[in-house]
């Protein structure tokens, strides 16, 4: 993109000045990680606020650890050059923050030994990424990843073919969004966002052992839903039908943030809208994200 500017090789540089190989091992065998951050926007205050930065680059930095790929940062200098960039591009609307670690070699095996490892932070401003506050979801036929493969808990750049893969076939068929099943059957998440349900009055999530990434979002709204609503917080395998039989469903993710599924495999999910849990839910994640909550302003870091 023109006019703006990203981390490349230890500088804040003009995008358009940063020229990757098409041999890059990164490119060819998706050898890298990422993270997925969104800064948000308070038009009151007049600042942006980078949300879990800290648990965002903590979780990039265990990828890189079990992938092999090593980065000269800590957590802490990795927060400030994201402050810093979001600063350099003036950001003054909610942004999406795009950090991507990678093998840079241009050898032709696809080793996780080479020793040439990149990272790379882009920046995009980002609204609303669903376009809609109702999702008619599907289970798709490709299963999940399993954590002997292409562990997701990684956020390998690799496992997104298997996401891809799964929102092409439900898309086509007319379907807003996926969700996988794993190789048991039991409920996983959706191609890039994790999966509630409630069921009986408590809210169930599949448990990482399922094979899901484990969403920095995800654990934000477990805590709100103990801490702010008291409802009881369940991690435990979830299978397809007792999907069918929820009375709300909704997805978590950074992108997707707290989005209600009101259809599975084209049978209503309770009363076919937003449920009452979820609507709170995501008023409350909307508030906490700009510091409106002084419990969770932490979560929050100033960029101006
Ligand atoms: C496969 C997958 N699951 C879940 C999530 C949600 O994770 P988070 O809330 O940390 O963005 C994402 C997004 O990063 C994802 O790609």
């Amino acid at each position: 993109m023109d006019n703006t500017y990203v981390f490349y090789e230890g500088k804040i540089v003009p995008e358009n000045e940063v020229h990757i190989s098409v041999r890059c091992k990164g490119f060819n065998y998706g050898l890298g990680c990422f993270e997925g951050i969104r800064a948000y926007w308070d038009e009151g205050e007049q600042q942006l606020y980078g949300f879990r930065m800290k648990e965002h680059y903590e979780r990039l930095l265990q990828s890189c650890k079990t992938l092999n790929i090593q980065l000269p940062y800590t957590v802490d200098e990795l927060c400030k050059i994201t402050l810093e960039l979001l600063k350099k591009n003036n950001y003054r609307t909610t942004t999406y923050i795009r950090p991507l670690a990678f093998k840079g070699s241009n050898q032709v095996a696809p080793s996780l030994l080479d020793d040439d490892d990149r990272l790379v932070i882009y920046c995009q401003p980002l609204g609303s990424y669903a376009g809609k506050d109702e999702l008619k979801v599907a289970f798709t036929s490709w299963e999940r990843l399993g954590d002997n493969m292409l562990p997701p808990r990684t956020k390998p750049t690799a496992a997104y073919l298997n996401s891809g893969l799964a929102s092409l076939e439900v898309v086509r068929r007319g379907y807003d969004e996926a969700l996988f099943l794993t190789r048991n059957g039991h409920v996983c998440e959706g191609p890039g966002e994790n999966v509630f349900m409630v069921r009986r009055g408590k809210l169930v999530t599949p448990p990482p052992s399922d094979n899901i990434l484990e969403g920095i979002t995800r654990d934000t709204v477990m805590m709100l839903a103990k801490e702010e609503l008291g409802i009881e917080v369940v991690e435990r395998s979830i299978t397809r039908t007792e999907l069918y039989a929820a009375e709300e469903i909704f997805f978590s993710g950074t992108a997707m943030e707290v989005t209600a599924v009101v259809e599975v495999d084209d049978r209503a999910i309770g009363t076919n809208h937003q449920g009452p849990v979820c609507k709170q839910l995501k008023e409350l994640f909307m508030q906490v994200t700009t510091g409106k909550i002084k419990k969770y302003a932490d979560f929050c870091m100033s960029v101006y």
